[in-house]
């Protein structure tokens, strides 16, 4: 097969020119390929040099000109360097095989097969001819291109010993499977199940970007179900197995929160959640195994899991070499409030409660009632209609509020500091109580958000705690600039 149109940009003539210079062959191989037949656009582009990679990369910088730069990786024998938007990498055709222990490749030269050979799956093996009697032949010694149209994940080599030359490789072959929506074969699949445990000599890093790109997917919860299935879950995330599980005494029984937790998460994905609310959606009743609680007049209960819950997660991040920022504190943040939208439908809403919703999530309020939303499951279809619909008017409140009271984000209308000023106050208990005074009349709609409203508010409250001013308003507050 001649794939004329898939290397007609000018950097694939430009290789082809630089390979027959030096007099060895070259090739396009794995996911830029692979992604061709799957009509996925893809920027990435790996060169397979019979010979040495590094000089063909030189090679090719010389004949774009002296500003082009090449970074070379010795330790790995590959180099890259950009043509336009391509970014292209090279490296020389390997044999390649593994300490039993250790990642530390033992590495030799090899052909072209030995090199797709010792690719992760068929579907990646797939290599287009730059030389230029076969421009653009598909070489596919392993029927790629049928597992693509069959859409099935198989490894080249017998599948244990494509696992253990690397065992992040059964992480990458449960996230292309979610990703394309493709099957994991048989044999491939039983691998899985075998070698499972050998993932613990990867790195969590590694484990998460794969974890990460699958969260990605339009339905991740088929990844967690290969994930659990075949015991990779439990490697790194044992709380998420945890989950797992129902229990039932007489007639009462519980969700499986691991099976509601991903049907959460796919919610989210269709709502087009990004990688950290994703994140909220798989953490957020993490804390329920360690809250469950059993009567016979409530059945199951898992209170206080929100706030278990959100404790959890510094513990788990770290674990897993997530960032320990902001992003954290974000899911943090998420998970400790998930019930509250939810209390919200369930009660009488009132003002105040909404209030005091949209001051705690400031500017995660839409995330946070994505997640809650999301969280609507249930077997029975006209439930989840109905509490959705409710769940758009508790949406609509919050507008209204919001609208009306700007508090998302908000700043006390009266400072600590004008406060002390007020009265003659140092910096003490007094000055926190009279702050936290204003804060709740506010939220409880007693007064209205406003500087006038805050500061009368402020007198009244003093005069009670027996503080009298020794101060007048400030000159150049709000309300004196309009009445001059
Ligand atoms: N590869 C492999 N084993 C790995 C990682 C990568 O055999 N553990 C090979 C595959 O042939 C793969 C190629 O290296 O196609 C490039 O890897 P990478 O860029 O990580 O992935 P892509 O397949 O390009 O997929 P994506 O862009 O979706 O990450």
């Amino acid at each position: 097969m001649i794939l004329k149109e898939a290397v007609q940009h000018k950097a694939f003539g430009i290789i082809s020119q630089a390979a027959g210079e030096l007099g060895y062959p070259a090739y396009v191989v794995g996911g830029y390929v692979r992604d061709i037949f799957l009509k996925r656009d893809s920027k990435d582009i790996d060169i397979v040099a019979v010979g040495n990679g590094i000089a063909l990369a030189k090679k090719v910088a010389g004949l774009l000109g002296p500003k082009t730069k090449v970074s070379v990786f010795k330790n790995y024998g590959t180099a890259m360097l950009h043509i336009g938007e391509l970014e292209i990498e090279f490296v020389g055709a390997r044999r390649e095989s593994y300490n039993k222990d250790s990642r530390k490749p033992v590495v030799e030269d090899g052909t072209l097969e030995d090199d797709q050979l010792r690719r992760d799956f068929t579907i990646n093996a797939l290599a287009i001819s730059l030389n230029k009697d076969t421009y653009g032949e598909l070489v596919d010694p392993f029927n790629g291109l049928e597992h693509i149209n069959q859409e099935i994940i198989k490894t080249p080599l017998e599948p244990g010993k494509t696992f253990s030359d690397d065992p992040l490789r059964m992480m990458r072959a449960v996230r292309f499977a979610t990703q394309l929506d493709f099957t994991i074969e048989d044999e491939t699949y039983e691998a899985l199940n075998k070698n499972a445990h050998r993932l613990k000599i990867v790195s969590r890093e590694r484990i998460i970007d794969e974890l990460n790109k699958m969260i990605m997917a339009e339905q991740p919860s088929r990844g967690f179900k290969l994930l659990l299935n075949t015991g990779l879950l439990e490697q790194f995330f044992p709380e998420m197995v945890n989950l797992r599980g129902v229990d039932k005494r007489k007639e009462q029984s519980h969700k499986d929160n691991f099976y509601h937790t991903i049907e959460v998460l796919d919610n989210v994905a269709q709502q087009g959640g990004d990688l950290w609310v994703r994140w909220a959606a798989l953490l957020h009743d993490i804390g329920k195994p360690a809250t469950k609680r059993y009567s016979k007049e409530t059945g199951y209960t898992f209170h206080g899991h929100e706030v278990v819950g959100s404790k959890m997660i510094p513990g788990i991040f770290k674990r897993l070499k997530m960032p320990l920022n902001d992003k954290m504190k974000y899911v943090q943040k998420l998970v400790f409030l998930h019930l509250r939208p939810i209390a919200l439908i369930e009660d009488h809403v009132t003002d105040s409660a909404v209030r005091r919703l949209l001051f705690e999530a400031g500017d995660n309020i839409e995330d946070l009632m994505m997640l809650c939303k999301a969280d609507i499951t249930s077997k029975n279809r006209t439930k989840v209609i109905r509490y959705r619909n409710n769940f758009d008017m508790v949406l609509q409140k919050l507008k209204e509020v919001e609208e009306q009271d700007r508090l998302r984000n908000w700043q006390p209308p009266i400072s600590g500091e004008e406060i002390m000023d007020t009265f003659g106050l140092k910096p003490s208990r007094q000055v926190g109580e009279i702050k936290n005074a204003i804060r709740e009349a506010i939220l409880d709609g007693e007064i209205k958000n406003n500087y006038e409203e805050a500061y009368e508010f402020m007198l009244k409250k003093a005069n009670e705690m027996g503080l009298a001013p020794v101060k007048n308003k400030k000159k150049n507050n709000r309300s004196d600039a309009e009445n001059a």
